[in-house]
C-alpha cells in the first residue's frame, strides 16, 4: 500500500462519517504559541476543544505535519521520527466514547482489513484525578475485543495532555495490532512485547488540565483522534522498519547512493531480535529524519531558516546532526541540499508549500552546510592548537576559547588534562561536537580507555547542566497560549489584533505577524520589520491602539470561506485554505473598522474592556523579524 493512498482512505473514511476534511496547519503555530511546534493534530484546534465553535463544524478530519523533539534520541531506530505525519479526526462535544471507538474499530477491521485476532487494547487504569475508563472497556469487549487483551495501564502511557499547564485532555484507548508470528500471536497483550504495535490512539477528553496534577471536569467532551501515518503504512505493507516505506524508501536509497553503503537489515545473529540497528543503518535512518524534518520546518509557509534562536535552532541542530552521521557513514562532500531535492519532490503532492518555498529550502541548506563545515575546520584548529601548546608546555592567549581563566595573569589556560566540560564549551561556543574532537585527540596523543570514560561523564554532566537551565528558561517563555483563556489572556489577544494593525499603520504594509505569546501578564508580538523602531513610532503604536480602546468598539465574528476572508481584506495565512471555512474577527464595524483577521478567537465582546495598552520593550527577534511587549493596565 502506498502513503498516498492510506492517508486518503483515512481521510475518506471519516468524512463518510460525517467529518469535514480541514488542511494541515503550519508546522510552527500561527497564533499564541505554548510550544515551538505543531506536535499533535489537535494542538492548532486547542480553542475549539476548550468551547469555542469551529466553523466547519463539529466533526473533523485531516493529515497534521508534525515535529517532536523530544525523541530526537531515539531516531535511529526503525519507527522514531522527528516529523511525522498525523492522521487524525475531531468530534467537539458531538459522539462520545461509544460512536468513537465503534468507527476506530471499523476502520481498522473493515476499511484496512485486518482480523480482530490480531488487535489488543489498553486503556485508563484509573488513579486519583480520574477513575478507571470501564465504559471504553465495555464498548471494546461489545465490539468484539477478548478480555485478556483489554489491558488497562497508568497515566504515563494512557492519559493524553497537550505540554504546558493548561489545556484539554483526558485517559485515552490505544489499539495494537500483532505483527509477530501469525502463528504465534499470544491470547494475552502484553505491551512490553514489541511484535504489538500501536497503530491508533483515542483520547477522551473529558477533563481540562489547570494547573501541574490540577484538572476539572471540561465543558464539553470531545475525541482526539490520532494515528501515525508512517506506523500503520509500515504495518499494512507487513515490514517492521518505516524507512522501507514508500515515505522514506526514495531518501535512504539516495544516501546508499552517496556513501556507496548498503541498508542491510540482515539480523545480527547475536541480536536477532534487534534487526537493523546496525550503526550504518542508524546513521542512514537519522539522515533521513533529520533532514526531513529541517525540510518540512524551512518550507512550511512560516518557515524559518536556521538560526541560533528557537525553531531556527532545532533546524541548525537537525542538518548539523545529519552532516556528522553523512561524515561516519562516509559522505565527504555536501549532501544535505540533494535530499532535500528529494524529499520536496516526494512530498509536494500532499504540501504544496514545499514546491513554493523550495528555493528557500535548498540556498539556506546549503548555507549551512557550509557554516558547518567552516565551523568544523576551526574547531579543529583550536583544539589542535591547544593540545600541541600544552605538549609544549605553553600558555597561549586567544580570546575566543572558553574556559580561558587568567593564569599569572596572562589570558588564556589550556587544561594541564583535557576535561570534558573544557570540551562542552567548546561545543557550546564553536558547535564543534564531542565525537570529533575525541576523534582528534585520538589521532593526536592516544588517550586511554580510563580517561576517556572520565571526558565523556564530564561532556555529559555539563550538558545536563546546560539542558536543565534552558528548560527552565523555556519552560517560562512558553507558558501561555491559547490553552490559556482566562479573561487577561483574553483581552491580550484582542489587543493584539490592535497593535498588529496599528504597526501596518505606522511602519507600512510589509508588516505581518511572524508570531505571539501570551501570558496573564503581557503580550509579545513577533512581527516582519527590518529596523529598530524609533521612539516616536513606538509613541504613535501605543496611542493609536489607546484611541481604538477608547472609541469602544465592538469585537465581531463572521464566518466565511477563505476566498471570502481574502477579499474582505482579512490578514492572515491563506494559502493551503482554500475553499475552507474561517473565523473572521473584526474590531470596529463598517468605516470604523480598524482590525480584521482570521482567527479562532476567543475575544471580548468591546475595546472599552481592555484598559489602558503600553509598550514595554521594542527589541530584534531575529533577521528582519522585531519583537514587541506590551501591558494592558
Ligand atoms: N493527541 C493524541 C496524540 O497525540 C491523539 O496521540
Amino acid at each position: 500500500m502506498k502513503s498516498k493512498d492510506l492517508r486518503r482512505k483515512y481521510i475518506e473514511f471519516f468524512k463518510a462519517k460525517g467529518h469535514v476534511e480541514i488542511p494541515s496547519a503550519s508546522l510552527l503555530p500561527e497564533n499564541d504559541p505554548s510550544v515551538l511546534f505543531t506536535t499533535a493534530g489537535m494542538s492548532p484546534l486547542v480553542p475549539f476543544l476548550l468551547g469555542e465553535k469551529h466553523p466547519a463544524g463539529a466533526r473533523l478530519v485531516n493529515s497534521q505535519k508534525c515535529i517532536r523533539t523530544g525523541d530526537i534520541d531515539e531516531v535511529g531506530d526503525g519507527f522514531h521520527h522527528t516529523f511525522f505525519e498525523m492522521l487524525g479526526h475531531w468530534s467537539f462535544d458531538d459522539y462520545w466514547k461509544d460512536e468513537a471507538l465503534k468507527m476506530s474499530f471499523e476502520f481498522v477491521t473493515k476499511e484496512l482489513g485486518l482480523d480482530k485476532k490480531y488487535l489488543a487494547v489498553s486503556v485508563f487504569e484509573g488513579d486519583k484525578n480520574a477513575p478507571r475508563d470501564d465504559e471504553s472497556i465495555e464498548v471494546w469487549k461489545k465490539l468484539g475485543i477478548d478480555e485478556k487483551r483489554i489491558k488497562p495501564l497508568p497515566k504515563d502511557s494512557n492519559w493524553w495532555e497537550p505540554t504546558g499547564d493548561n489545556g484539554p485532555c483526558g485517559p485515552c484507548t490505544e489499539m495494537f495490532y500483532w505483527t509477530g508470528d501469525k502463528k504465534f500471536v499470544p491470547d494475552v497483550f502484553d505491551p512490553a512485547d514489541k511484535n504489538w504495535v500501536e497503530i491508533g490512539n483515542d483520547v477522551l477528553m473529558q477533563y481540562e488540565k489547570v494547573g501541574e496534577n490540577k484538572y476539572k471536569i471540561a465543558k464539553q467532551k470531545n475525541i482526539d483522534n490520532g494515528t501515525g501515518l508512517e506506523r500503520l503504512l509500515a504495518v499494512m505493507n507487513g515490514l517492521d522498519d518505516d524507512y522501507r516505506t514508500d515515505l522514506f524508501w526514495p531518501i535512504i536509497q539516495k544516501i546508499e547512493e552517496l556513501s556507496g553503503k548498503t541498508y542491510d537489515l540482515t539480523p545480527d545473529p547475536l541480536l536477532v531480535k534487534e534487526r537493523g540497528t546496525s550503526d550504518t543503518v542508524r546513521s542512514m535512518r537519522i539522515i533521513a529524519d533529520h533532514l526531513r524534518a529541517a525540510t518540512f520546518i524551512m518550507g512550511d509557509n512560516l518557515g524559518v531558516a536556521s538560526s541560533n534562536l528557537d525553531q531556527g535552532y532545532v533546524v541548525r541542530k537537525l542538518i548539523r546532526r545529519a552532516i556528522r552521521h553523512g561524515k561516519l557513514i562516509g559522505i565527504d562532500k555536501n549532501f544535505c541540499s540533494e535530499i532535500a531535492e528529494i524529499i520536496i519532490n516526494l512530498m509536494k503532492g500532499v504540501y504544496s508549500e514545499l514546491e513554493k518555498n523550495k528555493e528557500f529550502v535548498i540556498s539556506n541548506m546549503k548555507e549551512e552546510e557550509e557554516k558547518f563545515r567552516k565551523t568544523l575546520e576551526k574547531g579543529l584548529k583550536v583544539l589542535t592548537t591547544h593540545m600541541r601548546a600544552r605538549d609544549k608546555g605553553d600558555i597561549i592567549n586567544q580570546e575566543n576559547i572558553p574556559n580561558c581563566s587568567p593564569v599569572d595573569g596572562v589570558k588564556g589556560y589550556v587544561p594541564p588534562v583535557i576535561t570534558g566540560d573544557w570540551l562542552f564549551d567548546i561545543y557550546q561556543k564553536l558547535g564543534f561536537p564531542l565525537e570529533l574532537s575525541l576523534e582528534e585527540i585520538q589521532k593526536e596523543q592516544k588517550i586511554n580507555k580510563f580517561d576517556l570514560e572520565r571526558i565523556k561523564n564530564e561532556f555529559e554532566e555539563e550538558m545536563k547542566k546546560h539542558q536543565d537551565l534552558s528548560r527552565t528558561a523555556s519552560a517560562g517563555k512558553f507558558k501561555g497560549g491559547l490553552a490559556n483563556q482566562s479573561e487577561m489572556a483574553i483581552k491580550y489577544h484582542t489587543a493584539t489584533h490592535l497593535t498588529l494593525a496599528a504597526l501596518r499603520k505606522v511602519l507600512g504594509e510589509h508588516v505581518f505577524q511572524r508570531g505571539s505569546n501570551i501570558t496573564d501578564e503581557r503580550m509579545r508580538l513577533d512581527f516582519s520589520h527590518g529596523e529598530k523602531m524609533t521612539p516616536e513610532q513606538i509613541k504613535q503604536v501605543e496611542n493609536i491602539v489607546n484611541e481604538q480602546i477608547q472609541k469602544n468598539l465592538p469585537v465581531e465574528c463572521e464566518e466565511m470561506n477563505v476566498d471570502e476572508a481574502k477579499n474582505s481584506g482579512a490578514m492572515g495565512i491563506f494559502e493551503n485554505k482554500y475553499g475552507e471555512r474561517v473565523k473572521v474577527y473584526s474590531v470596529g464595524a463598517g468605516d470604523v473598522c480598524f482590525s480584521k483577521e482570521i482567527c479562532g478567537g476567543p475575544h471580548v465582546e468591546n475595546t472599552s474592556e481592555l484598559g489602558h495598552f503600553k509598550i514595554l520593550k521594542e527589541e530584534a527577534s531575529s533577521a528582519g523579524v522585531r519583537r514587541i511587549k506590551a501591558v494592558l493596565s
